[in-house]
């Protein structure tokens, strides 16, 4: 068996967690080579549960857990112990996991790609330190709703985790500006996702160090697209932006080009002088 979803049945049923339990038992004492378990919504699942699924299911690689309101620290810490082959994990509205059990899941958990968080509101910039230093492959972070995520721990993941491609910071509040972590890569999801659907208005990529013209050729299908922002993406040629011009022929574009390097002084010492003149 290689993948499971557990339909649950008995939400707010006496039974349930019993019931669970024992198909947790029955389902490691029998599945060793289980990968994939999706026990979403099974809202009495507990930690007890949790212990015995892992216990002899270190093979899993994705697990959902979404939902599973009762789970606390103490079943990550299972998880953490247990998985190390973990590659995707879900704890969306687990409301009420912190820090405690999250950082035993980054430590244990090395394989980590994609990990949802979202609606788990009490965890903080550790969480971030945490995958900064234990999951250098980790691509998709969800954290929607964790208002406590500031800019400093953002940064501490982004300069680890360099095959960040998807982050959902969705009313993550004390983080308007975490643009450092945004890529090409990332741009490119933005421009099949929001572009497609003609959602996308305004984009703000202002000190955005790493994206480069690329990120303009993925936009240049966005027709709802008004304005960008692009102050201090050094990376960003005006050639770049004029050949998005060419595809969005009305949109505003805020941009100026700061010397990196100290310009030649053929041409005159004017220019040097001149960080931030050109508004196009
Ligand atoms: C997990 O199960 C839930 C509920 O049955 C379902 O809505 C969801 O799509 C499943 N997720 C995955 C990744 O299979
Ligand atoms: C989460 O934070 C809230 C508000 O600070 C607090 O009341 C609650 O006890 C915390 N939950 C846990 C599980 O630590």
């Amino acid at each position: 068996m290689a993948d499971e979803t557990v339909p649950c049945e008995h939400h707010n049923g006496s039974g349930g967690h019993d019931s669970f339990v024992l198909f947790c038992f029955i389902l490691s004492e029998g599945c060793p080579l289980l990968e994939q378990l999706n026990i979403s919504w099974c809202d009495q699942v507990t930690k007890d549960g949790i212990q015995a699924l892992v216990r002899g299911c270190g093979g899993l690689k994705a697990l959902f857990l979404k939902g599973c309101t009762q789970l606390e620290d103490e079943a990550l810490k299972y998880i953490g112990a247990h998985c190390p082959e973990l590659v995707t994990l879900n704890l969306q509205t687990c409301l009420q996991i912190t820090d405690e059990g999250l950082i035993t899941i980054c430590r244990g958990c090395h394989k980590l790609q994609s990990l949802c968080a979202s609606g788990c509101s009490n965890i903080t910039d550790a969480i971030l330190n945490a995958l900064g230093q234990n999951c250098p492959r980790l691509r998709i972070l969800e954290v929607a709703r964790c208002s406590q995520l500031t800019d400093v721990g953002f940064t501490t993941l982004a300069r680890n985790c360099h095959e960040l491609e998807k982050m959902d910071l969705e009313e993550c509040v004390q983080s308007l500006s975490h643009c450092e972590l945004v890529t090409d890569d990332g741009i490119r999801h933005l421009g099949n996702g929001a572009c497609a659907h003609d959602q996308l208005e305004v984009i703000e990529l202002d000190n955005c160090p790493l994206i480069t013209d690329a990120s303009l050729e993925h936009l240049k299908s966005c027709h709802s697209l008004e304005r960008i922002e692009l102050y201090d993406c050094q990376q960003i040629t005006r050639a770049g932006i004029k050949r998005l011009r060419t595809h969005l022929p009305n949109i505003k574009v805020h941009a100026y080009f700061a010397p990196v390097t100290p310009p030649p002084s053929v041409g005159g010492s004017r220019q040097r002088f001149c960080r931030c003149c050109i508004i196009l």
